[in-house]
């Protein structure tokens, strides 16, 4: 079994009383090389979003029986590799919806309150009075939001916004307004679609142009949804009022990266479900799906069950 990270909390006691388990102990992910090099062993992986597990590294473990990846997202996963190979993939949806929603949340209030330029205002030693004009923002209060991926954290993510009697406009697989109307109406557009070819490039140029100059656009979903380049010159300009971001592209944004210097951007490093509890939570149900994986049972979340045919032994 290798586990590609360190996990918080204790479930990888349970794992590793069960198994053979080899625990990456870098805070880096495990290179490319350290992956192929484990994988003709490899029965049992749980692997982190940062480690693409494709189709290479599924050819390479003839043993692999079980995936399962700590994150709800599986778009490090070559999913269809996996089934092909009648392998279930796991992942940790549910217990990390509440604490995603709330950052997203956060973003929008962050942002829309200028609270990372204020912030630094104040440490700078420029702040020299109260003034009636001074970091003005925008409210969330009766905002109209869009809400792009209505599934299980954009629905949380809406509740909240009722509390703020904010219009919601949603968009997703199973229906809501169409996305060029979500846009034009927005003052804050907020991602939670999954990463898919469909979605990925989804804000670009010209969905950008769409959005009103005193919009915000917040993303909690995957940075690839966005085209950072469009970003970046929609901000450069003003062409939105601003967007805060979980997640980018590239992740990790490298320090000197155009991106950051683009005006009315707040970042912050993918924490949408950096909290103690959520990520112990995420820990206990990895560990519960690769455990039934390993075991021949269903996962108790997979994101291809449903597709996997019976294998010869
Ligand atoms: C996920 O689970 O997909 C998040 O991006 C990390 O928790």
């Amino acid at each position: 079994m290798f586990v590609t990270r360190q996990l918080p909390g204790d479930a990888l006691e349970r794992l590793e009383a069960a198994h053979d388990v080899e625990v990456w102990p870098e805070r880096l992910p495990p290179p490319r090389a350290e992956l192929l090099a484990r994988a003709p062993e490899l029965e049992g992986l749980l692997s982190l979003l940062t480690d693409p597990v494709d189709a290479e590294l599924i050819d390479a473990a003839p043993n692999l029986r079980a995936i399962s990846n700590y994150a709800v997202g599986v778009d490090n996963v070559d999913v269809e590799a996996a089934t092909a190979r009648g392998i279930p993939v796991g992942n940790t949806p549910d217990v990390l919806t509440e604490s995603t929603a709330e950052l997203a949340l956060a973003l929008m209030l962050g942002i829309a309150r200028r609270l990372a330029e204020g912030e630094a205002f104040v440490r700078s030693g420029e702040w020299a009075t109260w003034e009636p004009g001074l970091m003005l923002g925008r409210d969330l209060y009766r905002a109209t939001v869009g809400i792009v991926g209505y599934g299980r954290i954009g629905q949380a993510v809406g509740r909240r916004l009722e509390g703020f009697g904010c219009e919601l406009l949603t968009t997703g697989r199973s229906g809501g307004v169409p996305l060029d109307e979500l846009l034009e109406r927005s003052d804050f557009v907020t991602l939670h679609c999954p990463l898919t070819p469909e979605t990925r490039g989804l804000i670009g140029d010209e969905a950008l142009a769409r959005m009103k100059p005193t919009a915000y656009l917040v993303n909690t979903a995957r940075g690839p949804v966005v085209d950072t380049d469009a970003l970046a010159r929609a901000l450069q300009d003003g062409e939105i009022a601003g967007a805060a971001l979980d997640v980018t592209d590239p992740e990790p944004l490298p320090g000197d990266h155009p991106l950051l210097d683009a005006p009315n951007l707040l970042v912050v490093p993918h924490v949408g479900s950096a909290t103690h509890a959520t990520r112990g939570r995420m820990a206990e149900i990895a560990v519960d799906n690769l455990l039934a994986g390993l075991a021949g049972r269903p996962m108790p979340h997979s994101v291809n069950e449903d597709s996997l045919t019976p294998q010869a032994p």
